[in-house]
């Protein structure tokens, strides 16, 4: 059997035609359920609705957040569960399964190693491949019609939960993501291009000096949530010479 990986964006708006072609020739979509009322998963959903494919939910297994100190090792085990969740449905079904991946597969995205480890296992014979999505860096940048970086120089995307270890190590230019709010204590003289939601309905974007925008970002932050009931944001970051 086959599994395509398929980046969808931001939502139905941002499907390529290659995507779109690819979508007509699945028998069906794969996606995990993270939570009741998961509102990503409903984007997901109206990408399949465009194309006429039905959705299979999957429940994401639960994964142990309390110990940070153990990171790697609480999420392999999160990863083996989902694995094991995966292999079920595509036992099932067979034929030809779309896994439809919010922005690019390739930018901090599991499913790839997902599909990767149940292709290695060899428990559900697949054969895979994967096709590119736009990224909320992508998204980001063209909102704010901006370069990510100068001419010839570096970009560095990190966790916000890495972003002081970054400063730390000299980076200058850096794309902040998996953030739970704009935390940019020490970098007030810095210059922020963030946005939230970006690519829907309830998208938020501001720019300037850290330390003038910080109380801007965070109120947009908030009526995003509020608006949309999630939230997802993303910034650049750079040091001022
Ligand atoms: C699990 S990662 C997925 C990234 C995705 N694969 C991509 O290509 O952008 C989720 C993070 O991506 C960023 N993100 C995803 N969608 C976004 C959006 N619509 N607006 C702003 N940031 C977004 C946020 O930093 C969020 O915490």
């Amino acid at each position: 059997m086959r599994v395509r990986v398929l980046g969808i964006g931001m939502g139905p708006r941002h499907v390529t035609a290659e995507v779109a072609e690819a979508l007509r020739g699945c028998d069906y979509a794969v996606a995990a359920r993270k939570r009741e009322g998961d509102e990503l998963l409903a984007l997901r959903r109206a990408v399949c609705d465009a194309y006429g494919l039905p959705l299979v939910a999957v429940p994401d297994p639960e994964r142990d957040r309390n110990d940070p100190a153990d990171y790697p090792a609480a999420v392999a085990a999160w990863h083996e569960a989902r694995v094991a969740a995966y292999e079920r449905v595509l036992g099932e079904r067979g034929g030809t399964a779309a896994f439809l991946v919010w922005g690019d597969p390739a930018l901090y995205d599991s499913t790839l190693r997902i599909v990767a480890r149940v292709a290695e296992r060899g428990v559900v014979p697949v054969e895979y491949d994967v096709l590119p999505g736009i990224s909320a860096p992508q998204l980001l940048a063209a909102r704010h019609r901006i370069v990510l970086h100068g001419v010839g120089r570096p970009v560095h995307v990190t966790p916000a939960r890495r972003l002081n270890e970054a400063v730390a190590a000299g980076q200058d230019n850096i794309v902040v993501m998996l953030g739970s709010g704009p935390v940019f204590e020490g970098l007030e003289e810095w210059s922020v291009w963030w946005g939230a939601n970006l690519g829907t309905d309830t998208e938020e974007l501001v720019a300037g000096r850290v330390g003038d925008v910080l109380p801007a970002i965070g109120a947009a932050r908030a009526r995003a949530r509020e608006r949309a009931g999630w939230v997802m944001d993303a910034a650049l970051l750079r040091r001022n010479t």
